[in-house]
């Protein structure tokens, strides 16, 4: 079996931070996401790995994972020039699939658990698809299916207005070769998409045996501030192992789960897992409460922070509390000294800033 990893798209649902990241990119708990994607693919044992990518996104992460060797994994990337929906992405990946069965997984979904056991259950019982599933509040934001009694899928629509059920599908999917020729079939959308809903519905109509895998652990699908805070939140508390390799002075105090990574340097600072402090950081004097991520190489000062996720190489300084915030790359977050309170801001596009 291969894999596909659909990493392309424009990510305007996370700007500001992916104006200059591709979404993939962006770390929970110090990690690319697409990185816990490709860690979970290697674990079912597949290395034969192809890794759609967009103009957005191809230079990010073909330096971020190269040749694939990093996992010893082979990959080939399949450039996608506009966005075609994902069933176009399986289109454009013919030469790449081959006849193989594949494992189709959208590059920004974090699921909990891995995916081992939906490619043993496919492996096992040999239906033509095995699609997860997962119950979610509002399943009108997602592709909806619909379970006859024995859990076989009988329909499956796009962002229903009225969904028949509550179960979402997740981006992980397994396919055999046969899905080409319903993908052929298929139309463009009314959003002038290629939906692999509809390649999947299509699929369904040529008779062929589609079932579902309903994913009892947690699923993260990180498109807003609150979800990528609350995916931090989740896999630090989930798996972060206490492992102190920076630097740590004796005027200061880690407590419980905190990851220091090599290089980082903490002066008279308390840290209160679980935290993860990333390569050449320098905390001083300063607190780190639990549910935090600060990036490589960045500078907090005289700051209190807690259940916030800063990217790499920035400063903060001086800030009393800074709770629940998401600070991109190369930022400096400053609380100016002295009897001038006026807040001066200097702030890139698509920001919030809440006061
Ligand atoms: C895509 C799929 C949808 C699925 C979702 C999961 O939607 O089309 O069926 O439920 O991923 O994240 P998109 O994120 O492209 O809107």
């Amino acid at each position: 079996m291969k894999a596909l990893i659909l990493s392309g798209g424009k990510g305007t649902r996370m700007r500001p931070l992916t104006n200059t990241m591709p979404k993939q990119l962006v770390p929970v708990a110090n990690k690319p996401i697409l990185f816990y994607v490709l860690d979970q693919i290697i674990e079912t044992g597949i290395d034969d790995i192809g890794i759609i990518v967009s103009p957005e996104t191809e230079e990010g992460i073909k330096a971020a994972v190269g040749d694939g060797s990093a996992w010893n994994a082979k990959v080939t990337y399949i450039f996608q020039p506009e966005p075609g929906g994902l069933a176009q992405a399986v289109k454009i990946s013919r030469e790449f699939l081959g006849d193989s069965s594949f494992l189709m997984f959208l590059g920004d979904n974090l699921i909990e658990g891995g995916v081992k056991n939906f490619v043993d259950e496919f492996n096992t019982l040999h239906p033509d698809a095995l699609i997860l599933l997962k119950e979610v509040p509002d399943p009108r934001l997602f592709g909806v299916a619909e379970l006859g009694p024995t859990g076989k899928i009988i329909g499956m629509v796009e962002k229903p207005k009225e969904p028949k059920s509550n179960l979402a599908i997740v981006g992980v999917y397994i396919y055999t070769a046969d899905i080409h020729k319903a993908i052929d079939k298929i139309k463009p959308s009314w959003r002038g998409e290629l939906e692999i809903t509809d390649a999947i519905q299509e699929f369904m109509d040529m008779g062929k045996e589609v079932k579902s895998h309903i994913l009892d652990g947690w699923w993260l699908d990180t498109g807003k501030k609150d979800d990528l805070l609350e995916a931090n939140r989740v896999v630090l508390d989930g798996y972060l192992q206490r492992k102190i390799e920076g630097e740590v002075d004796s005027e200061s105090q880690i407590v419980g789960r905190v990851e220091i990574m090599p290089g980082a340097k903490v002066e008279n600072s308390l840290i209160r897992g679980p935290a993860s402090i990333g390569h050449d950081c320098h905390i001083k004097d300063s607190f780190i409460g639990p549910f935090s991520s600060i990036g490589a190489g960045t500078v907090i000062e005289k700051s209190s922070i807690e259940h916030s996720v800063i990217l790499g190489n920035c400063r903060v300084a001086n800030m009393e509390r800074l709770a629940d915030s998401i600070i991109g790359g190369d930022t400096a977050v400053l609380q100016r000294q002295g009897r001038l309170k006026a807040v001066k801001l200097f702030v890139g596009d698509n920001a919030t800033v809440e006061l």
